[in-house]
């Protein structure tokens, strides 16, 4: 995609101003309200009261398809038709409830899709034609995740929908999401917008990953504008409740080979804000604190734009070991964030180096086929406890063409050395051995689950120069980006029978500091550990959704 016009030279400098204000800082946190107002606690549920619900199936796993299966060409599943069933297990396996917890008279809900704080700003919407056993007109829904259920937002008349859609296969349809920011400010202040764009990335990648499981694709649709955006998924309709800034739109097309994508006409897409919009949002918190994120999404809104990304080649994936005996759909559902890292498990090496080849965008691999830029994101690791790896500081570098500029940028690395025993082609290098777990622990606000685990990860973005080139808008998709990443780590670690934790609280510059970076060609934008959980047993886990309404097993 060519660069926005606006090309003055201070046009990145909100987005710079905001990403150095919410770094956390040895001296000091970013700016955030420092303790719980429980009184205004953002309810994680938004319903439209008014809508029609359309009840969705539960549809629980099977041992089909493989885990692996989703991400090796020739064993991908055949495309499932779209259907209420289809529909629902889409929304069961990305959006939905996971469980529910509980200890003492306190209650909460989890996902399947990961959220800082599981505070969940993301919200999630359909975009469909006619679907059998669903509707028989074309619709906008909001999904409803605690009753899994689809909200009915607004019908299309044929026309408006056959001018929308012109040119686009048959079966295809849309997913949109949105984010409510408040829900994060009101825990993390001013660094919340950057969780909250972590969060729509994870979603993105459940959302990649449950259509795979059912054979189908998605892509991101990244040219139409957030206000046609706005405009489809009815979040610019004016109410008195938290406002939804709309984030991205996938296009999920139910067969195997990508055609060209569609171009959505934006005046069909303008029409869209005059449907007849039914349900009026519930409020979420009585009163709120203006952290000034909202105002900071609307800078970075994105124009619609023309043109493509630059086009890149990674090299074809390094390991297509055999697929486990493990299952897709009860990784997706199992899923959990460990609260506590044992700090003795240890991993194989082949077992590090096929979830790091996970990671690569190699071409037409889930989940990052669905972006449409080149990788912009590598993997600085620090390895703990991984057989036959020294201890130390290790980076993949997930775009070949990158690794000039980070040997240039990255000062402090004694060596870039491919261990020994690492496939040819996985972009792994060691730069420093040494004990790293105190650094972990250090840098990731203190927290001893980066330094109990086998590996704790910093993802460092190219930063820069993909902002100078693209525009402000480019901030969010390297969240997005991290975030994909994220939800993938976390099933990698299921399907390797331990467990993962996304971090978000981390001291930004005392990772450049340990990298030896300088300026802002890469910055830290996400950490993770992956390791042996233990369990919290003072919690009691209670299923997601009762059986008094339909599950299909
Ligand atoms: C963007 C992001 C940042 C997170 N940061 C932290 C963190 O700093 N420390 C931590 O213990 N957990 C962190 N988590 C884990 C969440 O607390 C966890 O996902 C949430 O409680 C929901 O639980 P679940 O992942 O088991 O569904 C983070 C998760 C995400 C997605």
């Amino acid at each position: 995609m060519k660069q926005d016009n606006a090309s003055s030279p201070d046009r990145l400098q909100p987005v710079f101003g905001y990403h150095e204000a919410t770094k956390h800082r040895f001296e000091a946190f970013a700016r955030g309200p420092g303790y719980l107002d429980w009184a205004t606690q953002p309810d994680p549920f938004r319903r439209y009261a008014g809508a029609r619900l359309i009840a969705l199936a539960c549809i629980e796993p099977a041992d089909d398809p493989r885990y692996d299966a989703i991400f090796t060409p020739g064993l991908q599943p055949a495309a499932a038709p779209v259907n209420l069933r289809t529909i629902s297990q889409l929304f069961y396996d990305s959006l939905a409830l996971s469980a529910w917890k509980s200890t003492g008279a306190s209650r909460w809900a989890l996902r399947v899709n990961a959220s800082s704080g599981n505070l969940h700003p993301t919200e999630g919407y359909l975009v469909c034609g006619p679907v059998k056993g669903l509707c028989e007109r074309p619709m906008v829904c909001h999904y409803a995740p605690r009753e899994h259920g689809l909200e009915v937002r607004a019908e299309f008349d044929p026309d408006l929908w056959n001018r929308l859609c012109a040119g686009v296969p048959a079966g295809t349809f849309f997913l949109g999401l949105s984010s409510i920011c408040w829900r994060e400010a009101w825990k993390y202040g001013e660094r919340a917008y950057r969780y909250c764009m972590h969060d729509a990335g994870h979603a993105l990648g459940a959302l990649s990953i449950a259509a795979a499981g059912l054979g189908w694709q998605t892509r991101l649709l990244d040219d139409i504008g957030t206000e046609g955006l706005a405009a489809l998924l009815g979040t610019s309709q004016v109410h008195d409740a938290e406002q939804e800034e709309p984030d991205l739109l996938l296009v999920c097309m139910p067969m195997a080979r990508v055609p060209p994508l569609p171009a959505l006409s934006a005046a069909a897409l303008q029409a869209c804000a005059a449907l007849a919009w039914q349900g009026q949002p519930n409020r979420l918190s009585p009163s709120h604190v203006d952290w000034g994120i909202e105002a900071f999404a609307a800078r970075l809104r994105q124009p619609r734009t023309a043109g493509a990304y630059e086009t890149f080649a990674m090299p074809p994936r390094s390991c297509s070991p055999l697929p486990r005996a493990v299952a897709l759909r009860r990784m997706i559902r199992q899923r959990r964030s460990a609260v506590a890292m044992d700090g003795e498990t240890r991993i194989a090496c082949e077992t590090f180096y096929r979830m790091l080849d996970r990671t690569l965008a190699a071409p037409g691999a889930v989940p990052f086929s669905t972006l449409p830029w080149k990788s912009q994101l590598h993997l600085a690791l620090l390895v703990h406890r991984v057989d036959d790896l020294p201890r130390g500081l290790y980076l993949l570098v997930r775009d070949p063409a990158q690794l000039e500029t980070l040997q240039a940028a990255l000062t402090r690395a004694e060596h870039w050395r491919k261990p020994p025993g690492c496939p040819e082609t996985l972009p792994l290098y060691c730069l420093i051995e040494a004990d790293a777990r105190n650094a972990a622990r250090e840098i990731s606000c203190q927290q001893d689950i980066a330094s109990d685990g086998c590996f704790a990860v910093a993802m460092l973005a190219g930063f820069d120069a993909p902002l100078e080139r693209y525009g402000p808008w480019f901030y969010p998709r390297l969240y997005w980006e991290a975030g994909v990443i994220g939800q993938l780590l976390y099933l990698e670690a299921e399907a390797a029978g331990i467990r993962s934790t996304g971090i978000g609280c981390f001291f930004d510059d005392a990772l450049h500091e340990l990298l030896g970076l300088q300026d802002r060609r890469f910055q830290d934008l996400y950490h993770f550990t992956v390791g042996g959980a233990v369990e919290d047993k003072r919690l009691t886990t209670l299923p997601a959704y009762t059986h008094d309404r339909d599950v299909v097993v």
